[in-house]
């Protein structure tokens, strides 16, 4: 007994603390945190639910996060916009559930008209994506405007309650896993209305990535960090990806967001989608070249690069050392996968 208490000790006490900031509780985060991979990697994960993405990217670059998940259009925006040094090390989602959702007295896009949107930012995230979709429905920039709210967590709840806390009326929004299947469950009277899906519109899109500051990468001991955080993120995305392990995986989730077991099956149908999913195109992680060029693409049509007019986007994505891209760790990370945890039971 005092032999195994020791050793239990002594596993504690190795575990290196590590400082996630995210929006959001992600499928992947939840069976690497409920199964035990981030302990079997050593480390000691603390989660920060981050409040917005402009406090969030201010966090990783100041090293208060030691990585961040977030959009990779806001690594986009603030490195080719602002020249700040974040590297995006893989992607972790094509935006699982992006949708545009309203309050239960807005059944038609066209009400929107006049109206304010909350947003987490204007110009980043998915405020873009957003405008994608309000136009393919006829809208101008002009018949509506955008509040400045926060991450999704902070938007779910203003929109359930239908209000902000200064008491302004709130009207619909952009939502991602987990909320929309939260508003999928509520009773009818409370459900947000599903005016759109982002799919519909731009489909493959290259969403939440794993985003570190760049100096990150020249700290040999920063370096290992990322790598086994990566690695056990890594494990945990095959385990969810293996449909032998729905059972468990649905578990995860449920624990993880303490939601109902119904909840949770709607959340791993959202985060296994082949094509919206918690997935890359060749499942390491791998950014979606197409989704990152579509997500470009609308930031362009909507004017939200202050780029020079010959700015080139094609060499400016490519991966490498000291681009935006840089899979150097990534692929430490997969040569390190502790394949045991690929068959964790529950
Ligand atoms: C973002 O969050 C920080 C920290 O909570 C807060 O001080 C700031 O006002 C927020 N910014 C925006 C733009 O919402
Ligand atoms: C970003 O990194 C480059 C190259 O390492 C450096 O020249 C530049 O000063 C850095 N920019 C900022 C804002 O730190
Ligand atoms: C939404 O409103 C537009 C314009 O008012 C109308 O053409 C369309 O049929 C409406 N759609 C639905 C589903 O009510
Ligand atoms: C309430 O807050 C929103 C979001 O910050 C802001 O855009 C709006 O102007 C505020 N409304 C009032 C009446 O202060
Ligand atoms: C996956 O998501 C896409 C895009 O949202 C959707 O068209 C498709 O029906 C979904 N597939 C499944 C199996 O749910």
């Amino acid at each position: 007994m005092l032999f195994r208490l020791v050793i239990c000790a002594a596993i504690v006490s190795a575990a290196d603390v590590f400082n996630y900031g995210a929006f959001t509780q992600t499928a992947t985060y939840s069976i690497a945190n409920q199964l035990g991979f981030f302990a079997a990697y050593g480390l000691d994960v603390v989660y920060h639910q981050v409040p917005n993405s402009t406090a969030a990217y201010a966090s990783v670059l100041s090293g208060e996060y030691d990585l961040l998940t977030g959009s990779i259009d806001n690594a986009v925006n603030l490195r080719f916009n602002s020249g700040k040094n974040l590297t995006v090390l893989g992607q972790l989602d094509q935006g699982p559930d992006l949708v545009l959702a309203s309050i239960p007295g807005i059944t038609n896009i066209s009400q929107l008209i006049g109206k304010p949107l909350i947003v987490d930012s204007p110009v980043s995230g998915y405020a873009y994506l957003l405008r994608k979709v309000l136009s393919s429905y006829g809208l101008a920039n002009s018949d509506y405007f955008f509040q400045t709210v926060g991450g999704t967590n902070l938007r779910y709840a203003d929109l359930i309650g239908g209000v902000l806390p200064n008491g302004s009326a709130v009207y619909a929004t952009i939502l991602t896993y987990p909320f929309t299947a939260y508003g999928e469950v509520l009773p009818a009277a409370q459900q947000p209305n599903i005016l759109a899906r982002v799919s519909t519109f731009e489909n493959p899109i290259s969403s939440s990535a794993f985003t570190v500051a760049q100096s990150a990468l020249d700290d040999g001991d920063q370096s290992d960090l990322l790598v086994r955080f990566l690695s056990a993120m890594y494990a945990a995305n095959l385990y969810l990806n293996k449909f032998q392990n729905q059972k468990c995986a649905t578990k995860a989730i449920q624990t993880q967001l303490s939601v109902t077991s119904a909840t949770a099956a709607l959340e791993y149908v959202a985060a296994t989608n082949l094509t919206s999913g918690e997935i890359s195109p060749d499942k390491k992680f791998t950014v979606s070249q197409a989704g990152l060029n579509n997500i470009i693409a609308v930031r362009e049509e909507f004017g939200g690069f202050s780029v020079a007019s010959d700015f080139d986007f094609t060499a400016a994505t490519a991966p490498g050392t000291g681009k935006l891209i840089d899979y150097s760790l990534r692929d430490k990370a997969i040569l390190i996968l502790q394949r045991k945890l690929l068959s964790v039971g529950c």
